[in-house]
């Protein structure tokens, strides 16, 4: 003990680094762990920029100096609420209504034809938009389905959208929008299912309307965490965008989860940068990135 203190003093700790020098290859390995452990996203070792360059605010915001202090916070009981904010600051929320537009297209087309058809042999259609960010994705099919079913709906049909992140599921419940986010939807649609929000000067604010969002729920979890808490199962789930940031072994843990939940005859959408190609499945590839349970 005696040594141990005396060499402590003859050669003190050097200093930590401030933030903003970057992160050490021993605190970017803690963070790594961390991120994969709660949200299996696996940032590599070329994500090292991108993980500080959204941690240095998580720093700001907590009034931590260094990364080492960070970490010990985090490490605490009290951190727990922080580890949130550390998983909402890493992923990648990006989205916009009608991205990658076919699948919606397909939806009108094929999928809600069929259905009112009686393809599932149900009066009521399912959707899950599964990693739905701030609900463009999620509102989008809402836009098709009121189009082609009217409101009040000849069908009923009901969405359920969830993130692992509160923040953007906080979005995506206020289902507001400011009108440039609004650009890729046809303006009678803008009018017929959306109400203005904001009477202040500059500012421009939508909101859904209040019957079209009567069809959602919004749920925060983790798609590789608890079992999912959905009792029916899914004529179509969008998981777009975010099997990206998964290794395989997640992928294919992932895809077989939706692949249960999913009805007979049900869809399954991934992101067209996406691709099941070596990604163990049961699911027949009907289109790109569209990919059907069999009947
Ligand atoms: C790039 S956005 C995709 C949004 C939308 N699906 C689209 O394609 O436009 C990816 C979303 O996945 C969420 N996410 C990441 N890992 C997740 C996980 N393990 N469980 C649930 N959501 C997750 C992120 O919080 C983020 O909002």
């Amino acid at each position: 003990m005696a040594f141990s203190l005396l060499h402590r003093h003859r050669h003190p700790a050097p200093p930590a680094e401030p933030a903003e020098k970057g992160i050490s290859d021993k605190d970017y390995g803690f963070i790594r762990d961390l991120v994969y452990q709660r949200s299996r996203i696996n940032l590599g070792e070329n994500k090292r920029e991108l993980v500080n360059a959204r941690l240095v605010k998580r720093l700001r915001a907590t009034g931590l100096p260094t990364y080492a202090a960070y970490i010990a916070f985090i490490r605490t009981p009290a951190g727990d609420e922080e580890r949130m904010h550390l998983i909402d600051a890493i992923s990648t929320n990006h989205t916009s209504f009608m991205r990658e537009i076919d699948h919606f297209r397909f939806l009108s087309r094929e999928i809600l034809p069929a259905a009112v058809q009686g393809a599932y042999r149900e009066n009521e259609f399912r959707m899950w938009s599964a990693a739905s960010s701030t609900g463009e994705e999620a509102y989008s099919a809402g836009l098709v389905m009121a189009n082609a079913l009217g409101e009040p709906p000849k069908m009923r049909w009901t969405c359920d959208c969830s993130d692992i992140s509160t923040r953007v599921l906080q979005t995506a419940k206020n289902a507001t929008y400011d009108a440039s986010r609004l650009q890729q939807v046809p303006p009678d649609w803008v009018r017929r299912y959306f109400t203005q929000a904001s009477t202040k000067p500059g500012e421009s604010l939508f909101q859904v309307r209040p019957e079209l969002r009567a069809h959602y729920r919004f749920h925060h979890l983790n798609l590789l965490g608890a079992a999912y808490p959905f009792t029916k199962p899914f004529h179509l789930i969008f998981c777009r965008n975010v099997m990206i940031y998964f290794d395989r072994p997640t992928q294919e843990e992932l895809v077989d989860r939706l692949t249960r939940i999913l009805a007979p005859g049900g869809y399954l959408l991934i992101g067209h940068a996406e691709s099941l190609t070596g990604v163990k499945n049961q699911l027949k590839n009907v289109r790109p990135a569209i990919y059907r349970k069999p009947e």
